[in-house]
Order: structure tokens, then sequence, then C-alpha cells
């Protein structure tokens, strides 16, 4: 069977095709025909060397979506012709964080860019039926942060307003859930062509950040000064002072990601005086997966993808989420 590997540490040049044996299912696991896969910013970092996973090849990224082909001895949860997706910590099935083994997807074990891999049953998840592959593989990770962010953890209500940052995967899927709920939304982005899609995806207001530096400012005065009730937060260190101010009193802010980088320094003063409620958020587990795909059945969403890729293209794939022109999910065809 054909895999990529890449070195966690050579970049995007270091993607390579390779050939490697078909693995057979023990007990407890299943055989997946992979048919799609989707990238997250994440696999970015990791092909650059960050996010401190060992050096070494391995099989990237941790969406997918694909066919049950054959289980190993006592498995039920699964069975052949099922459409399953792998969840991204293999580990973490429900509860709290923490208590799960280092078992993410494409970085702390190989992922899903093969044509066959081998995984424990229970680190699968079946996903609505109204999915085409690619939409189902652009669940896993960028779906349930925004999940575990506005719901699990947010209790999102119908009424309230929540702050998307960009049109990277984890802020679209933010966005609809967000909408699905019956809140508010309010949507940033560097682009106007952009913020026109996002308008028509839901949001109400729309905020470029590149022309509104203080966009954190402006999305309080679109809330009439109260300020937002939730704010998605992937920025890091050089977003937050305009998430702050953008926040209400008592809301909150779910820290997700760190598209400006690792280091930096912010002011944390504001934290307490408006005492905010400062979430950390890292995806989530099965529970949650399981959850979140109850929803999206019920409400027939469909995730945006962007684009999809062929399997001998996952290399311009990679560069294509690198460029940032991408709005949604970048997906590959496997
Ligand atoms: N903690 C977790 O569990 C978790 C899970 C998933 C992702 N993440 C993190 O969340 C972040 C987003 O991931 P993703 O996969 O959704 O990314 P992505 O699909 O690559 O999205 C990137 C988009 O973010 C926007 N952006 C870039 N710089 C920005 C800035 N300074 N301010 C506002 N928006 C900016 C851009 O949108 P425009 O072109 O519209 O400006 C860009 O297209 C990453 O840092 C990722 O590592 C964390």
């Amino acid at each position: 069977m054909q895999v990529y590997e890449i070195g966690q540490r050579g970049g995007i040049d270091g993607l390579k095709l390779t050939e490697r044996p078909t693995p057979k299912p023990g007990p407890g696991q299943v055989l997946l025909r992979m048919r799609a896969a989707s990238l997250n910013y994440r696999d970015l970092i990791i092909a650059n060397g960050g996010l401190g996973y060992a050096a070494g090849s391995r099989i990237p990224l941790s969406d997918g979506a694909g066919d049950v082909v054959e289980v190993g001895a006592g498995v039920t949860r699964v069975r052949a012709g099922d459409r399953v997706a792998p969840i991204f910590t293999q580990s973490w099935l429900g509860g709290e964080i923490g208590r799960h083994l280092p078992t993410a997807l494409g970085g702390d074990i190989d992922g899903v860019l093969a044509q066959y891999v081998v995984l424990d049953a229970d680190g699968l998840v079946h996903y609505p039926g109204h999915l085409a592959y690619e939409e189902a593989a652009a669940l896993p990770c960028a779906a349930v942060t925004a999940w575990s962010a506005l719901i699990t953890l947010g209790q999102l209500r119908a009424g309230e307003t929540v702050l998307v940052m960009g049109t990277g995967g984890v802020s679209i899927f933010a966005l609809q859930f967000a909408r699905m709920t019956g809140a508010r939304v309010i949507a940033t982005s560097s682009s106007d062509a952009k913020l026109a899609r996002l308008g028509g995806l839901g949001a109400a207001e729309l905020i470029n950040y590149r022309t509104t530096p203080e966009w954190g400012k402006r999305a309080a005065e679109l809330t009439g000064g109260r300020g937002v009730d939730h704010v998605v937060e992937v920025g890091g260190a050089g977003t937050l002072a305009n998430s702050l101010a953008a926040v209400r009193p008592g809301g909150r802010i779910s820290l997700i990601g760190l598209l400006t980088g690792f280091g930096g320094e912010f002011n944390p003063i504001p934290i307490l005086l408006k005492s905010i409620c400062f979430q950390g958020i890292r995806v989530g587990s099965r529970d949650m997966f399981e959850a979140m795909n109850s929803a999206i059945e019920t409400a027939q969403l469909r995730p945006v993808i962007d684009r999809t890729f062929d399997f001998a293209e996952a290399p311009a794939a990679y560069r294509y989420l690198e460029s940032g022109v991408h709005f949604g999910k970048v997906c590959i065809r496997i």
C-alpha cells in the first residue's frame, strides 16, 4: 500500500510517498481503507518541528474518513463496510483531559495519510450519513475543537454573541455551530472577499482585522458596548489584547490557537478586572465527537470544504494551506 511519511522537522519538502506492507488488525483493532483526509494548521507546525513531538518519520495528518475493511477478534463497535472517522486523541474517550495517553494521530503516533491504517476500534466514530468522505474527514480536529469550546465547555445559548477570528477550519466550524445554536456571530478576516462569504454563512457583523487594527473594540461596539459573550481565540498572544477588548465582563475566551506565533507577551490584567473565564482547549474526547455528530446529523450541517487535492498531490495541499488563501477546510482524496 502507499503511504506518505514526513520527517517531523524537515518542512513540507520532507513529505514523501512510499510503500509499506498493508497492516493486519490484531484483537480489538480495525483495518480501514482511508478515503479522505484533511489538513489542519497543526500539520504545518509538525512538519516544521513544532509541538515537541519526537524527531523521525511518521505518517502525517490526524483527520480522515474511510471504510472498515476487516475487524480483529472481539470487535463489536464497528463492522466491515461501516464508514468511520478516527478520533484525534486515540485514548481520550471521555471525561477530563489529562488522563489519556499520548496518542494524537499524526504526531504522537502514525496518522491517516495512507491507503490503509489499523487503529483500535475504540478510537473510531460513525459519522453522519449525509456527509461525503471529504466532509467527514474535516471533523476530527477542527470541528471537535470548535464544538468543545462553544458547546461542551462554553455552554453557548441562543441569543448570545460569539466572535470568531479568520476563515480557517476551526473558526468556520465555530461560526456554523454558533448559528446552529441560535447565537449571533461577529466574524473577522484579513480579506473583504472572505468576509462576504462569512456573511453568506450567517455572520451578522463583519470586521476586516487588517484595516481595523482595533477590531476587538469594534466588536464590543457592535454589541452596544456590552461586549461579546464568547471569543474563539485562534491567534494567541498577538490577538489576545483585542479579544480582551471584545469580551464582556464575565464572558469567556477559549484559547485554541497560536497563529501569531508561540511567543509574545500580553497584559493579563483585563482578565481579572473583567472577571473573564479563560479556558484552554485541546480538541476533545470521543464523547464530544459523538455528541457533535448527532447535532450535525439533526441539523444536516455540511462542513465548508475549500478544495480537495488528489492523493498524489499531498505536498501541494500542504502548500495551499500554508498560503492562507483557503476558506474552511483543505482535503485530500485517498
Ligand atoms: N488547541 C486545539 O485543540 C487546537 C485545535 C485545532 C486548531 N488549533 C489551532 O488553532 C489555530 C487555527 O487552526 P486551523 O487549523 O483552523 O487554521 P487554518 O485553517 O490554517 O486557518 C488559518 C486562518 O486563520 C486566519 N488568521 C491567520 N492569522 C491570523 C491573525 N493574526 N488574526 C486572525 N486570524 C488569522 C486566516 O484567515 P483569513 O485569511 O480570513 O484572515 C487564516 O486563513 C492554529 O493555531 C491551530 O494550531 C488548536
